[in-house]
């Protein structure tokens, strides 16, 4: 069958490369058993694109990327790759990926699972249940903006200067995306920013009341930034969809991670403008990053990569059934018990990587039968 889903998997660095082997599985079992079949390839990214090309990204693979139906993505960084001069280092490969194929929203799901509620920091009465969406904007604000650089003062001083700034168009099609995705779900969007200090933040909570006016039938809340990462942890069950910048959204979203248990259950998508014919540029990545602490020790989650592949299922092949079959083998093997050391809670059992794909396919095998 010839393939028309064309996937580019990009492992990277770390623990990238055991939870993307774990998804891999999960792949092989949709061609198998559900009779789709990707075109899939694989390439280097990252310290190990580095380490083999001298460059984190390849102009091969970012065309590569380009041309890909759907980007699944590992992890990148380490230790190793510290002193390397900053557009040399792994992390820089992650951003021109995201500002090349302008994947402007990342969405960010923090979901608890019935099974983990008790494995938060927080009381189990504060998450269990929960199912926020973080919608942050990844190609624009301090990230990216000009000018920045570390400059020498003439007194012999250095300056260190990062610029925010967002245009109306760029806040607009971030807020187009929050509002869509909250029709899907409980129809509340709070935006988050710092209007009361950054004039960046005026403007984004001018353009998101006007795009507002396009979705009269979602709920539209502000809400400052740090008073949300206040509400997160206070009373995370408030929200549905929080749509907010590049940089509040990377700490928002770590701090969501955690209402979950661990960072190592955290899917996440992102987004590019969809053309004429609806397609979009897409990149699936894991939140947890590339904990080089525990690298090669099977110690890692791989269900973070395998929610991603689920997100890549329903958000890039329209194949939202058996995003939904993932997701519930998941629920199930945690419901069985089975933990990695992340989530490790007592009386429950502590698996390896491996041991936890292989069960999370098992629970294919029967949802499927
Ligand atoms: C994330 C990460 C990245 C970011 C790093 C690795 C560049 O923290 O995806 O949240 O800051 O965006
Ligand atoms: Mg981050």
């Amino acid at each position: 069958m010839a393939s028309n889903k064309k996937l580019l998997i990009l492992a990277g660095d770390g623990i990238g490369p055991e939870g993307i082997a774990q998804a891999r599985r999960v792949l092989e079992w949709m061609s198998k058993r559900r009779a789709v079949s990707f075109g899939v390839s694989e390439d280097l990214v990252g310290g190990a694109a580095f380490e083999a090309h001298g460059t984190p990204l390849t102009d091969k693979t970012m065309d590569a990327a380009m041309q890909a139906d759907a980007v699944l993505f590992g992890a990148v960084g380490g230790p190793k790759w510290d002193n390397v001069a900053r557009h040399l280092r792994p992390e820089a490969a992650l951003l021109r990926l995201r500002k090349d194929m302008d994947l402007f929203a990342n969405l960010r799901p923090a979901k608890v699972f019935p099974a983990l509620a008790g494995a938060s920091t927080l009381k189990e009465d504060i998450v269990s249940g929960l199912d926020i969406m973080i919608v942050r904007e990844l190609t624009s604000g301090v990230y990216f903006g000009k000018p920045r650089g570390i400059e020498k003062l003439p007194d012999g001083r250095r300056r260190g200067v990062d610029t925010q700034v967002y245009t109306s168009d760029e806040i607009e099609r971030v807020a187009r995306v929050s509002f869509e995705l909250a029709r899907k779900r409980q129809g509340k969007v709070c935006s988050s920013e710092k209007s009361n200090v950054m004039e960046s933040g005026v403007l984004w909570r001018q353009v998101v009341t006007e795009t507002h006016k396009h979705y009269p039938d979602v709920a539209l809340s502000h809400m400052l930034a740090d008073a949300c990462g206040m509400q997160l942890v206070r009373n995370p069950k408030q929200f549905d969809v929080i749509v907010t910048d590049n940089l509040f959204g990377d700490l928002l979203s770590d701090v969501a991670s955690m209402l979950t248990g661990s960072i190592g259950m955290l899917p996440s998508a992102s987004l590019g403008p969809a053309d004429p014919t609806g397609r979009r540029r897409a990149l699936y990545e894991p939140v947890h990053g590339s904990a080089p602490d525990i690298a090669g020790k099977g110690l890692a989650n791989p269900i973070a990569s395998i929610l991603s592949l689920a997100m890549m299922l329903r958000y890039s092949f329209d194949m939202g059934d058996d995003a939904d079959l993932v997701e519930a083998a998941v629920g199930k093997v945690l419901d069985g018990g089975l933990r990695t050391a992340d989530i490790m809670q007592p009386g429950k059992a502590k698996v390896s990587t491996s041991v936890m794909g292989d069960a999370i396919l098992k629970e294919l095998d029967k949802l499927a039968a």
